[in-house]
């Protein structure tokens, strides 16, 4: 006998299955029965087929299997494709055979939930087609951001996750048991990418990273992924550009792969077609005080770090992500070095995201100034003992070197149009919650 072939809804949504007979494996997304008749809608990863059921077309006990098998049963079942203007999608499956793998019990998410229930049945909440829809989304940047590196001929290098120092500040340091001694979370991967472009010269990755976040705003995750770059012989402005290239690649990619994702997730195509063929614009941290204490009428002392709300009004002037340098040094990270020109100011950037999706990007020029550098972390309160390995890529054979990091997250919660960053990843990890 012939092995049997198993067609996906997308295939049959094609219209290239008209009046022949097919197999099909998946769910019940919805399900009703009048009579003689189940009507029911099928879903697989790749689409959703509304399916009729009619006694006398297929051997009664399955028809009496079909009456009763609730939502999210898994079945396989083949009938003949009939093209139906009425249909979601156009076309319906007229059944024939149908063998119910397993019968569910009562689904627990029904309409209108709250998203606290939501997030208690992560699990389960992942079929929905909203989430089903990010997490395609969420693939194809992954895919862009691996290959848009590997393009340009970057190599992908791996730090440890377990790291004894911080880089972004101790306050959001996660510890961990290590034996008799304690370790951390990894914040970044950076410290280690600037020993290993010593050996690649231009180096990415993308990997977890972890930061005790006190706060419980939509942009902040306590485990997120980051996708860093960091390479030898850059300046600032260097990555400034890859970080614009890289941006606009993954909008490419989305709108290559995912263009019913976006219609589902109520995104405008247009929209970020458009952004994925503008030049997007860089300016200085002075530049945007005075842009929100002129045109927002704000009241921002120089000094002061872009929170959520400044970065929000700052974006109501652009409508491309927007790139902010030369943030004053006192409130960025150790390794961020000062500019020759302006030393209260550092050699780094941001870049923000349209719309309220905050800060997609930071990155900087890395110091290779390690007194400046030692008397930074001592004022942090830091063990110099625990930087020597760092400062030793300072001593031998030191260069110009720069880098950035991208919050994969963040990225997502934008192209996908998210109220909150929590339904950009699985399973979300905040100051509130680590389960299921
Ligand atoms: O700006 P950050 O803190 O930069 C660094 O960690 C550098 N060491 C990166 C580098 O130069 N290699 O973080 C980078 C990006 C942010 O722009 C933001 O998009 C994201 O990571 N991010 C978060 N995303 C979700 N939840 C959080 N708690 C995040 N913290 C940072
Ligand atoms: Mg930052």
């Amino acid at each position: 006998m012939a092995k049997k072939t198993w067609t996906k809804i997308e295939e049959v949504l094609s219209g290239k299955k008209v009046d022949k007979t097919v197999n099909i494996r998946g769910w019940i997304y919805r399900t009703r029965s009048s009579g003689n008749i189940v009507f029911m809608t099928l879903r697989d990863a790749t689409g959703i087929l509304q399916a009729t059921v009619k006694k006398g077309n297929l051997p009664d006990k399955e028809f009496e299997d079909a009456k009763k098998a609730l939502i999210e049963s898994s079945l396989e079942l083949s009938g003949i494709v009939k093209k139906d203007k009425r249909a979601p999608g156009g076309y319906e499956l007229q059944v024939n055979n149908l063998n119910v793998i397993n019968f569910a019990e009562p689904f627990p998410i029904v309409k209108d939930q709250s998203p606290e229930f939501l997030l208690d049945k992560r699990h389960l909440w992942l079929r929905s087609r909203k989430l089903t829809s990010v997490l395609k989304v969420r693939s194809t940047i992954v895919g862009a951001i691996h290959q848009f590196f590997r393009d340009r001929g970057f190599y992908e290098f791996d730090a440890p996750v377990l790291q004894p120092n911080q880089c972004e500040g101790g306050s959001t340091l996660f510890e961990v048991k290590y034996y008799k001694d304690k370790t951390y979370l990894s914040q970044t991967w950076q410290l280690y990418a600037e020993a290993g472009i010593f050996s690649l010269e231009k180096i990415y990755n993308m990997g977890p990273t972890f930061r005790a976040e006190r706060s419980k705003t939509s942009r902040h995750l306590s485990e997120f992924w980051m996708a860093e770059m960091e390479a030898v012989w850059m300046d600032l402005y260097d990555v400034i550009e890859i970080g614009k290239d890289e941006i606009r690649f993954i909008l490419q990619q989305v709108l290559k792969n995912n263009k019913s994702d976006l219609e589902l997730l109520k995104q405008d195509y247009k929209k970020l077609k458009q952004i994925s063929e503008s030049e997007f614009p860089t300016i200085t941290y002075d530049e945007a005080i005075k842009v929100l204490n002129e045109k927002e009428h704000m009241d921002i002392e120089w000094g002061k770090d872009l929170r959520t709300l400044e970065e929000n009004k700052l974006t109501n002037h652009f409508d491309t992500p927007v790139v902010v340098t030369h943030y004053p040094v006192e409130i960025m990270g150790f390794y961020k070095p000062r500019d020759k020109n302006n030393p209260k100011t550092a050699l780094c950037f941001d870049m923000i995201a349209p719309e309220g999706y905050g800060e997609i990007i930071g990155g900087s020029q890395r110091s290779i100034d390690v007194k400046d550098m030692t008397e930074r972390l001592k004022a942090m309160g830091e063990k110099i003992e625990n930087y020597e390995w760092y400062f030793d890529l300072r001593k031998y054979g030191s260069v110009p070197h720069a880098g950035y990091g991208l919050g994969v997250e963040r990225v997502v919660a934008w192209i996908c149009h998210l109220d909150n960053i929590k339904d950009s990843i699985p399973f979300p990890r905040t100051l509130l919650r680590f389960r299921p």
